[in-house]
């Protein structure tokens, strides 16, 4: 048999109790553990080698030893170790945190709100339209023979002969008095889609606010005092405005409204087409057969009904130079309102 070299025990243990005293961390400590008392460790394999008590007592009382010493420096680094983590890991929570830069509504939600709040105040309701209509309400119901432009493709989003997206928010006025005998008085506001080409004043998308009053003795000074309000709740007390006579295929007589060039003066320029006045939209009394179709009665009811354009609000208040701008999602251009 292998007669391994013999083994200096006193040496042996002031050797590893000074390497494992002289750990400082955890990964040194085991090498020494491996290294004293591992498998391959001089004292395993003398002990290995053992054949009597005598010679076996000394060496099992030292390997208890270093186990114990082992043991003791062990809990001593755990706790360095846990100091450590708890020192390194330590959250700050006096440290100012991140700023989360705040945003706030677009300029057309803005104005959609401020129309809301206007006819809220003067007693109308809010009601939702939708932007998928069919021909009935969008074209038959508004008066709209079958040969109006504004029935062909050209024209108009259809998504199929039946469905199409609305040009315009006036269904809102059908499904409003379908739904209730008069008086009616409503406003609502959303998105419209035309195949318009972009310039400074049209866009594919865009919104309005579409009004509506129907009572018993509703007159045209009615229209105008209400128009007139909302031009001076949105613009300002010094407004300039001028209603022109217009027409619609659901109102008789009809008007357009214009508010002065803001970006001009009046004087004219490429956002008024060189006319001074930016057009906001049209209104004028509800044409009697309108009334029909959803069931009242013209001889007892009249009513008063308009369109206007949000973005046309917004480039006329602010004088913004394109109505594109709007959608170009620039935060220097927004941050502005
Ligand atoms: N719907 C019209 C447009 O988009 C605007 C309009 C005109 C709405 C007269 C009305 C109205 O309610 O009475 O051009």
């Amino acid at each position: 048999m292998i007669q391994s070299p013999p083994m200096d025990a006193g040496q042996l243990e002031t050797e590893a109790l000074s390497a494992i005293a002289g750990a400082s961390s955890l990964a040194e400590l085991d090498r020494a553990r491996v290294r004293y008392l591992g498998r391959n460790s001089e004292l395993k394999q003398a002990l290995r080698e053992v054949r009597d008590r005598e010679s076996g007592r000394p060496l099992n009382e030292l390997r208890e030893r270093l186990e114990a010493a082992l043991a003791e420096r062990r809990a001593v680094l755990d706790e360095v170790d846990l100091e450590r983590r708890l020192h390194e890991d330590v959250a700050d929570v006096t440290l100012p945190g991140e700023a989360i830069p705040r945003g706030h509504y677009h300029l057309i939600t803005q104005i959609r709100r401020e129309v809301e709040d206007i006819f809220l105040g003067m007693g109308y309701e809010v009601v939702d339209g939708r932007e998928v209509e069919t021909p009935r309400y969008l074209f038959d119901a508004l008066n709209m023979p079958p040969g109006h432009p504004t029935r062909s493709p050209l024209h108009t989003f259809f998504l199929n002969a039946d469905a199409v997206l609305r040009t315009e928010t006036s269904p809102s006025q059908i499904h409003t008095m379908e739904s209730k005998p008069p008086p009616v008085y409503m406003v609502s506001l959303g998105r419209c889609y035309r195949r318009d080409t972009p310039d400074p004043t049209h866009y594919p998308i865009f919104h309005q606010v579409e009004g509506l009053a129907v009572d018993e003795g509703i007159t045209l000074a009615d229209l105008k005092g209400t128009l007139r309000h909302l031009l001076r709740q949105l613009f300002g007390e010094e407004v300039e405005a001028r209603f022109v006579t217009d027409f619609f295929p659901f109102t008789e007589p009809s008007l357009g409204a214009y508010v002065s060039c803001f970006a001009c003066k009046g004087a004219g320029c490429r956002l008024c087409k060189q006319e001074g006045w930016i057009e906001i939209g049209g209104s004028g009394m509800v044409d009697p057969n309108v009334l029909r179709f959803v069931g009242y009665d013209p001889e007892k009811v009249s009513g008063f009904a308009f369109g206007w354009g949000l973005e046309r609000i917004a480039i006329g208040r602010h004088g913004m130079p394109d109505i594109r701008m709007l959608w170009e999602d620039d935060l220097r251009v927004l941050a502005q309102f």
